[in-house]
């Protein structure tokens, strides 16, 4: 049996793509005592994965050259000396880009545990994976989610802003979805119950902005950065609150800088807070926040987008993807 993966072959400096990677092939390992094989069967593909390939200090380390792209997935296990994960169980854990993976049970940050029979097991890498955990520490914690307030979210129709602006809604907040291109708006507005929804290429965002909250912004949850971020900041509401969750807009690239930020002076004059956080501070609290999104998926309130691409031979596309926005929801990719 022959294990085929993509391994990094050299750090991208600016956009990612095919050509940062190698596609090979190796005969597939078998596990010594403690380790156990597992069939990748789905694997996940998040903007981090960008920022893991600079040589960077960062709160992991980055992929080095040579070695098999890291990636969360979930498959099946098929070989065992492990007493905790038997041949026939179903794992979520750092797959990579391969066919198989030899994994353990030791601690990191993205360490591997066993799916609950019954729960989708694509679910465990987007609404109780990072991204739906994400939404929600944001969203909650760090975010403090108000009823009857104005929230809006930027990158609204990608995984993670999804989950935080159906979850803003849910909690009977005033949405607004910040996207790009009108399919996506209109998914937003049709199918998520935004209440409002933006297309953030449409030019002048901080005047359209206000035409939706006059009032202004309570809760703005940002993805993107740059431009956007400076386009909500001059319509915040007094004492509002600003999550600083991702800024894709910088491409996660080595060499740039992301986008320059030109309008917090507004935090001062509208009395308002800009915070930043990891989601895998919370990993205590996972559990609760996994069975707040479960239930909420399940009685049809919150609803699980999935965006999902075939075949492990595509994976450098459709990690480039995301930075051109071709995602709408979750990016999986099923090998
Ligand atoms: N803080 C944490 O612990 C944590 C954890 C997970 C993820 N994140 C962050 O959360 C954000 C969303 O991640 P995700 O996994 O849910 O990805 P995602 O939103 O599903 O996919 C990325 C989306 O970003 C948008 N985008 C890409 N380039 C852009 C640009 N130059 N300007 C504006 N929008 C752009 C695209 O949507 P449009 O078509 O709408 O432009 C694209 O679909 C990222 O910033 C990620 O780094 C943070």
């Amino acid at each position: 049996m022959i294990n085929r993966q993509w391994r990094l072959a050299r750090r991208p400096e600016g956009r990612v793509g095919p050509e940062h990677f190698q596609w090979t092939s190796a005969p597939v390992p078998e596990p010594a005592e403690g380790q156990f094989l597992v069939r990748t069967r789905y694997l996940s593909f998040d903007p981090a994965q960008r920022g893991w390939l600079n040589d960077l200090p960062s709160y992991i380390r980055p992929v080095a050259i040579g070695e098999v792209m890291r990636a969360l997935g979930v498959g099946e296990v098929v070989a065992s000396r492990h007493p905790d994960f038997p041949v026939g169980c179903w794992v979520a854990g750092p797959l990579g880009w391969q066919d198989y993976a030899l994994l353990d049970a030791s601690p990191g940050p993205f360490s591997v545990e066993r799916l609950e029979p019954g729960v989708p097991p694509t679910w465990y890498l987007h609404l109780l994976g990072i991204t739906g955990l994400t939404a929600y520490f944001g969203m909650v914690e760090v975010g403090r989610l108000r009823p009857g307030e104005t929230v809006a979210v930027s990158a609204a129709a990608g995984a993670t802003g999804s989950v935080a602006g159906q979850l803003a809604r849910i909690c009977g907040c005033r949405v607004i979805g910040i996207a790009g291109g009108e399919r996506k708006v209109r998914f937003l507005r049709d199918e998520l119950g935004f209440d409002e929804a933006l297309d953030h290429r449409g030019g002048d965002l901080a005047r359209r902005l206000k035409a939706l909250a006059p009032s202004g912004i309570d809760l703005f949850f940002d993805n993107v950065g740059g431009e956007v971020l400076d386009s909500a900041l001059v319509n915040l509401a007094r004492g509002a609150r600003v999550v600083i969750c991702g800024a894709i807009a910088s491409g996660y690239t080595a060499k740039a800088p992301a986008a320059g930020v030109h309008q917090h002076l507004q935090l001062v004059l509208r009395r308002a807070r800009m915070e930043g956080f990891l989601v895998l501070d919370y990993a205590e609290r996972f559990a609760v926040a996994r069975a707040a999104l479960r239930r909420f998926a399940e009685r049809g309130q919150l609803r699980v987008v999935e965006d999902v691409a075939h075949g492990l031979e595509h994976c450098p596309e459709v990690l480039a993807g995301l930075f051109e926005g071709r995602n709408l929801g979750k990016q999986l990719l099923e090998v």
